[in-house]
């Protein structure tokens, strides 16, 4: 290994940037956007706000904060050529990839460096509208066009349902969009500005952003967090299952974190935004009830890993409360982080130096076996 090269495996404990947009306190379990903790905008900031918060370094006044609402409204109409992209698309391509190709091909942000706020905005009004106008055509029906007078999240669910969404609904959905938009160096917003420092363009930095996130071990655990929930379907089955999925090695999907290992704090809030609204679902209860067993194996198989909740476990429940189908969990993940993506493409544009870290050749890996799924 050349002197002075430091190998850190996965990365771990390796700062890549400064950022001015979000402090993550992994040790004390703490989120702020800017300087403001997550708690205190959980319930009352909308999308919006919070997203104006992170480009433009405060929260708008009323004036702004609607003038902020119609640019993004008026963008969100999608050109004819990305919706024949989409038509183009095989109904077994799952929504991500289907929206990584449509966000590729969206025309009004050109190849162009460097980026603009013009574009950022353009891409996260269109995301909501590439999803549901995909849903639509996998439902075989037509297409429920954007309304004017809604806001992001509203319109979403409106274009999503056909109705516009009951206050239960838009409060939920509202309050994880907002505590989703943004979470320092995580694997897409780094993927985007690796993209972004190349001097490549915003879109393709936000489409090699999205191909992060579907990762299960990033943004695609949601809807396998269901799926165990619904293989240990009852409390008194709970223990059992576990101990069969830890013993072949299984992961349980919405637990353990890179940066949090005393809490993160984004579960907590879920789980309190959950029991507030639908304490009697029976999702919500069952998640509530294994949650402490599954916690406790966890330390028993993997003593001084500290497991904790993460962000996904009670996504996947309020998400699946709100009445989102499971395979619009991620895609609705990149809903909000499309805006903390480019924020920090717009930050890495604005102090950019290429990140181009090395790599150590080893040769011991040259005799490791294969999984067996590797093939030949
Ligand atoms: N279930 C069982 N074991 C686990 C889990 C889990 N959820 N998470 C970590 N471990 C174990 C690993 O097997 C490993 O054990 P070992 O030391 O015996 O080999 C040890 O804990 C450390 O795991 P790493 O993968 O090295 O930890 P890392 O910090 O790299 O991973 C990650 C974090 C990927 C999130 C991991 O905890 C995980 O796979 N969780 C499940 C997937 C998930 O919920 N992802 C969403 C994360 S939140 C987000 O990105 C939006």
């Amino acid at each position: 290994m050349s002197r002075g090269l430091v190998l850190a495996d996965g990365l771990e404990g390796v700062a890549a940037f400064e950022t001015g947009l979000s402090l993550i306190d992994g040790d004390e379990g703490r989120i702020s956007y800017r300087d403001y903790p997550a708690e205190a905008f959980q319930y009352d900031k909308s999308f919006e706000e919070v997203a104006y918060l992170l480009w433009y370094g405060k929260f708008p006044m009323t004036e702004k904060s609607e003038e902020f609402q119609r640019i993004l409204a008026a963008r969100r109409f999608l050109p004819k050529h990305v919706k024949l992209t989409v038509d183009q698309m095989p109904a077994e391509v799952d929504m991500m990839s289907v929206l990584q190709t449509a966000v590729s091909a969206l025309k009004d942000c050109e190849s162009i460096w460097p980026p603009s706020w013009d574009q950022a905005s353009s891409i996260v009004s269109k995301i909501p509208t590439i999803i549901a106008y995909r849903q639509a055509r996998l439902e075989g029906r037509e297409m429920i066009e954007p309304r004017l007078d809604l806001n992001h999240t509203a319109n979403y669910l409106y274009m999503l349902f056909g109705e516009v969404p009951t206050e239960l609904q838009q409060t939920m959905l509202e309050t994880y969009l907002v505590l989703t938009q943004e979470l320092g160096s995580n694997p897409s917003t780094f993927t985007a500005r690796v993209v972004a420092s190349t001097r490549s363009d915003l879109i393709s930095s936000t489409s090699a952003a999205i191909g992060a996130l579907k990762g299960p071990l990033h943004g695609g655990a949601p809807s396998e967090v269901l799926e165990i929930l619904r293989e240990i379907k009852s409390v008194d089955r709970a223990e059992a299952w576990l101990r069969r999925a830890l013993e072949s090695d299984r992961r349980i999907m919405g637990f353990g974190h890179r940066i949090f290992k005393r809490q993160d704090p984004r579960s907590a809030m879920l789980k309190a935004l959950a029991l507030r609204f639908a304490a009697d679902h029976p999702l919500v209860k069952l998640a509530v009830e294994v949650e402490e067993t599954i916690l406790r194996l966890l330390e028993e198989y993997k003593p001084g890993r500290r497991l904790v909740t993460n962000v996904d476990y009670y996504a996947s429940v309020v998400l699946s409360v709100i009445g989102l189908k499971e395979s619009l969990f991620t895609p609705t993940f990149a809903v909000s982080r499309s805006v903390g993506w480019c924020a920090h493409i717009m930050e890495q544009a604005m102090h950019n130096r290429l990140i181009y870290p090395q790599a150590v050749y080893s040769r011991d890996l040259h005799s490791h076996r294969p999984p067996a799924w590797f093939g030949r």
